[in-house]
């Protein structure tokens, strides 16, 4: 086992981030509606994109400033070509690698995962609905996402299930996600409808965390709260006897930036110390300058707002109509 360097990585509120989000690539085989926008996005030229020598170099420095965790997204992580010859050479930098995907190609990986010990995996999973599914993602991918959801659970991985919830699209479906954990082990996320660039977002679609505990009350009863790990963004529940338990993240109605301890870094080699933030760190065009990219990397995150990129009361369009669209950060 290595050791972990010391957290460096300390912002003005004493904030150590040690969770680093890699987003391999800013593209998708899905269109979800809430996360790309209606025209696509504009991809990076690929000259501007990190290559997979650069994303390992600029992950281990990182690693030296005291990360521990390093979460792959996207876009859609599994499609960059040769992700599993990353995902080997960062699982060696001894850190926890966690995984976030829409599941469609998850099964060409399971080996490799067992391998390198990558268990914690989440999966969006936005409908139980094949029809919806199709609506919802503009793609008709369901059938193997919810094989593979099934395989995953079948062979131990730990598994979350992501659910952006939108009024009259999939909210009537809660209690069918919660009740997925009545004999898995699994947990369901539920997360609040968040504003990005181009997904035209409107809070009347969103619904809330108390929203939803209500309809889990209506036809669960009394649900147990549990005990949060120290940095989650979602609030944890369970009901009573299930096996599985379910989590909502409610960045909107009730934001947990506290205890943010994530730094996400794009596809592009832009450091973002929030995942609203505007301001972005180029640590790339250094990088390839053959500069140290270290104090880069600690000044930025003396940039850091305490919550929400410093919309700490409400979400602004003027803000968060200048950051990118939710494909090219990586949730
Ligand atoms: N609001 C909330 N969550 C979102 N995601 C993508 N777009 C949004 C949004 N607008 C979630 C997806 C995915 C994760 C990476 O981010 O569900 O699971
Ligand atoms: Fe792709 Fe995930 Fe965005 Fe859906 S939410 S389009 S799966 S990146």
């Amino acid at each position: 086992m290595k050791t972990t360097p010391k957290p460096q990585i300390i912002d003005k509120f004493g904030r150590e981030h040690t969770y680093l989000r890699i987003s391999l690539t800013d593209r998708c085989n899905l269109r979800c509606f809430y996360c790309m926008p209606e025209d696509g996005i504009e991809l990076t030229d690929k000259s501007g994109i990190m290559t997979l020598e650069e994303i390992v170099s600029i992950a281990k420095t990182f690693r030296s400033l005291g990360v521990d965790t390093i979460r792959l997204t996207g876009g859609e992580p599994l499609i960059r070509k040769n992700a599993e010859w990353l995902i080997r050479e960062l699982a060696d930098l001894g850190v926890t690698l966690k995984l976030t995907t829409n599941g469609i190609i998850l099964d060409k990986y399971f080996d490799l995962f067992k391998e390198i010990g990558l268990k914690r995996i989440n999966i969006s999973l936005d409908t139980l609905e094949k029809s919806k599914s199709v609506f919802i993602t503009k793609r008709d991918y369901f059938d193997r996402i919810m094989k593979n959801i099934h395989t995953a659970i079948d062979q131990d991985f730990d598994i979350k299930l992501n659910i952006v919830l939108i009024k009259g699209v999939n909210d009537m479906e809660i209690n069918d996600f919660v009740d997925l954990t009545r004999n898995k082990n699994i947990g369901v996320k539920f997360i609040e409808f968040m504003p990005f660039k181009g997904n035209e977002w409107d809070w009347d679609k969103g619904v809330s965390k108390e929203e939803i505990l209500n309809i889990v009350r209506s036809k669960f009863g009394e649900y147990k709260k549990l005990k949060d790990p120290k940095h989650s963004t979602s609030t944890n529940f369970k009901v009573p006897d299930f096996e599985g338990s379910f989590g909502i993240v409610s960045t909107i109605t009730n934001p947990f930036c506290a205890g943010c301890n994530r730094i996400r870094l794009t596809a592009d080699g832009k450091m973002k110390n929030c995942l609203f933030a505007t301001a972005e760190t180029d640590l790339l065009t250094p990088y390839r300058n053959g500069e140290s990219i270290s104090d880069t990397i600690l000044n930025s995150i003396k940039e850091k707002k305490f919550s929400r990129d410093g919309m700490d009361v409400e979400m602004k369009k003027e803000h968060y109509e200048q950051n990118r669209s939710m494909t090219s950060i990586g949730g």
